[in-house]
Order: structure tokens, then sequence, then C-alpha cells
């Protein structure tokens, strides 16, 4: 049985006035969070210091309009949120799985996950010990998910995330292009207040045309919000995207 203060909450946010549309009703979608942990050993990995705080939010919002939720996360500081199937993974590889099945029925797939790039081209299944000066570690590529799911698009509204340090509107346009998504939200690790593990964010949405908008700082369910309307209005049968301007 699920916790009574989370049917709590359920039941309040049904009867509350400030309820969301439930626009995403008979959707599915799926959303990764969270960082990958690419193991070296049983003990070591290489990772990065994503919260999932944003997937959450996403999840949590297309939940909220009436989706048919799958939230696939990371090694994450986070319960799991009621009224969604969650998968909890480690690897770059079992993400990829578990995405790539459930987004065989989606409407909408959002990539937040922080997947890492690279993996080690073997992965000792003892601890390493410690040897005398340098040692070299040799990684292996990961696959690309989002390219991966691009490459058999359909009607699905693939979005994805950038961080970039520099030339963020034109590399994040041609990440759009290269994935074939739909559009990116780039945001930049280096600004105050926004950066990894954060409860708000400031983003530009980049669409592959190289066509952008800057939304204002805001918190990360208002940026989820914006994001599913945008992602909405790109189903089939829905009103068709605004002109790039
Ligand atoms: N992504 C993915 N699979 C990967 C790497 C990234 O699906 N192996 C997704 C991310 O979840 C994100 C988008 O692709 O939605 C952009 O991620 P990013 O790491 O910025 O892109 P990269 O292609 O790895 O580019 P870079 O060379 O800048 O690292």
């Amino acid at each position: 049985m699920s916790e009574p203060g989370d049917i709590a909450d359920a039941a309040l946010a049904l009867l509350s006035p400030t309820a969301p549309v439930r626009d995403l009703e008979g959707v599915r979608v799926v959303v990764s969070a969270g960082p990958t942990r690419e193991y070296l050993d049983p003990v070591r990995f290489i990772s990065n210091p994503s919260s999932g705080k944003m997937g959450f939010a996403v999840a949590e919002e297309a939940r909220d309009r009436g989706a048919d939720v799958t939230l696939v996360t990371g090694p994450v500081n986070l319960p799991d949120p009621v009224g969604m199937r969650v998968v909890r993974i480690e690897s770059a590889l079992e993400l990829r799985d578990a995405v790539v099945e459930a987004a065989h029925a989606a409407g909408i797939v959002v990539m937040t996950a922080a997947v890492a790039d690279y993996r080690a081209a073997t992965q000792s299944g003892e601890k390493q010990a410690k040897v005398a000066g340098d040692v070299t570690v040799h990684l292996t590529p990961n696959p690309d998910i989002l390219a991966q799911l691009g490459q058999e698009k359909g009607d699905r509204v693939l979005v994805g995330f950038a961080m970039e340090t520099h030339a963020g509107v034109e590399r994040a346009a041609l990440k759009a292009q290269r994935k074939n998504a739909d559009f990116i939200l780039l945001n930049y690790p280096t600004r105050e207040g926004t950066a990894f593990g954060g409860d708000d964010n400031q983003v530009t949405l980049v669409r592959p045309d190289g066509s952008h908008e800057d939304w204002p700082r805001v918190s990360k369910r208002e940026v989820a919000r914006r994001l599913l309307d945008e992602a909405a209005r790109r189903l089939p049968g829905r009103v068709t995207p605004p002109p790039p301007h």
C-alpha cells in the first residue's frame, strides 16, 4: 500500500483549485534523470554531480498532467515519486536498455540524465590494489541514447538537455541536429544559483535551426512546466508549434 502521506498528497493535488490541466492524459512520457556510474572495479567509479532534481520535476509535472510516466534514474538522493513507474539504474548501458524499452510506445522522451560519455574498456571484477607511480585507465565511448532514439524518431517528441561553458546556442543547435531532437534546453554549469543540485534553473530553449528563447531563472518545476507545454504542442494532432523567431 502507498504511504498515507502520499495518498493525502495525491488527494489534495486532485482537489486543488490550482490543479494542472490534464493535457497529457493517455500520453506515455519517459524521463531519464541523474548521473550514471561507470565502475572501474567493484568499489570505484567515474560519475558526475547530477542531483536528478530536474528530471524528477519533469516526471512529476507530467504525472500531474495525466501522463503515464516512466522515470529512469541513476543514483540520486531522492525518494521514488508516487504515481509513476520508477526504474533505478547505475551505468549508461543500463540506462540505454531501460530508456529504449520504455520509449517504444512513448509520445514524449525527455533526456535530462547526465550520461557519462565513457566507461572503462575492461571492468575489473576485483578491487584493484594501488601500484607505485601513475596508472592509465583505458576508456571506451558509451552509446549516445538520445541519438539512438533520434534515428527511429517517428512521431515521438524528443527533448535533450545540454550543459555548455561556451558557444552554448551554436553547440546546442548542432547537438539537436545531430541527435534529431525537437529541442534542447541549454544551461550553464557555472551560472550562480543554477549549478548542479540547485532548486532553480535558467535555461535557453534551442531548436535544431538555431532559433532560441531565453527563459528566466525559475524553479525546476516551472522549467518542467514550460518544457512540457512546448513538447505537448508538438504531439501529433495538437496545435502546431509557433514559428521560430
Ligand atoms: N546523452 C545521451 N547519451 C549520451 C550522452 C548524452 O542520451 N551518451 C543526452 C543527454 O541526456 C542530453 C543530451 O544527450 O539530453 C546532450 O548531452 P551532452 O552530454 O551535452 O552531449 P554530448 O553529445 O555528450 O556532447 P559533449 O561532446 O558536449 O559532451
